[in-house]
């Protein structure tokens, strides 16, 4: 059985992307065609969720409210919650404690877009264990950014290090999470880092000294992008927008991918497309309806 939870966590202050963010909200700056949150939000459908809570900043809900509504336009739940402030990745475990309620979720970060042939399968099978966390560890070129995880030789972690200076490997871990129900209880327990955050790399740190962690490498046929600096926002777009031009994939459209998971019908996607403005995000559903040969 897939994990039906998924949190995206669409908070913090958008620093590094100051001046675009210092008015608007770094996870609603469009990738390419879209909103920068459809892509994490398309990867949580792909894994099988249904129930979404969106965390934002204060004053922000409203506007993700009105791009992404209560979700049922796309056959899913989708509720909202705020992060007061910038505290941590694993805060989002704090604030979404209801809507987890004890069971397995998935947490994604908003500005995290994944791309890959077998990334459905490897995120269906990650979903279906039994216990403990599974993480995506993806190779870069700059470790030091992101939270490192070392091997041993037989390819089992040994250790994972938010912001290593000086990195064990080149695998970063990126910002997919699935857990079981102890996330909450471990995130409760933990204490901000130096730099003031609840590191959600103390959360997979705990399961990993239980045991309990499975890290996933996404090979070189996966594409991951964290689109958190001025660089990889563009970077970003870029793959999107040839993805797109050269191989006619349109990445992150949600009501292609809510019906491709049967979360809408074909009716249901063809009311939802005739009530969108005639655009080329229309076009494309329409053709993608016709090529579903509905009438
Ligand atoms: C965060 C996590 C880090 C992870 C990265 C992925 O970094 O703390 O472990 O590798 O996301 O995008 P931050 O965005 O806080 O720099």
């Amino acid at each position: 059985m897939s994990i039906k939870k998924g949190i995206i966590l669409a908070g913090g202050s958008g620093k590094r992307l100051h001046p675009l963010t210092l008015s608007i909200s770094k996870q609603l700056l469009p990738i390419y065609d879209k909103p920068m949150i459809y892509y994490p939000l398309s990867t949580l459908i792909i894994a099988g969720v249904i129930d979404v809570l969106i965390i934002c900043n204060p004053g922000e809900d409203i506007l993700f409210r009105k791009l992404l509504g209560d979700g049922s336009q796309l056959g899913i739940n989708i509720t909202y919650k705020i992060q007061e402030k910038p505290e941590g990745i694993a805060q989002a475990l704090l604030i979404g404690k209801e809507f987890i309620d004890n069971s397995s979720c998935i947490l994604i970060l908003g500005d995290n877009i994944f791309y890959g042939q077998r990334l459905e399968e490897k995120l269906i099978s990650a979903g279906s264990r039994s216990g403990g966390a599974t993480v995506f560890a993806h190779e870069v070129k700059d470790p030091e950014r992101y939270g490192v995880v070392e091997f041993d030789s037989s390819g089992k972690a040994i250790s994972i290090i938010e912001k290593p200076l000086n990195p064990k490997s080149n695998y970063a871990v990126t910002g997919l999470y699935f857990f079981d129900s102890n996330a909450h209880e471990i995130a409760s327990s933990l204490t901000p880092s130096a730099r003031g955050e609840l590191e959600i790399t103390d959360v997979n740190a705990e399961y990993l000294k239980m045991g309990n962690l499975q890290v996933e490498v996404l090979d070189k046929t996966s594409t991951w992008l964290d689109a958190g600096t001025h660089q990889t926002y563009h970077e970003s777009s870029e793959f999107v927008s040839l993805l797109n031009k050269k191989n006619g994939i349109n990445l992150a459209c949600l009501e292609v991918e809510a019906y491709k998971k049967g979360l809408l019908d074909k009716e249901q996607l063809r009311d939802v497309t005739l009530n969108m403005g005639d655009s080329y995000y229309q076009n494309y559903l329409m053709q993608f309806l016709e090529s579903e040969q509905v009438d």
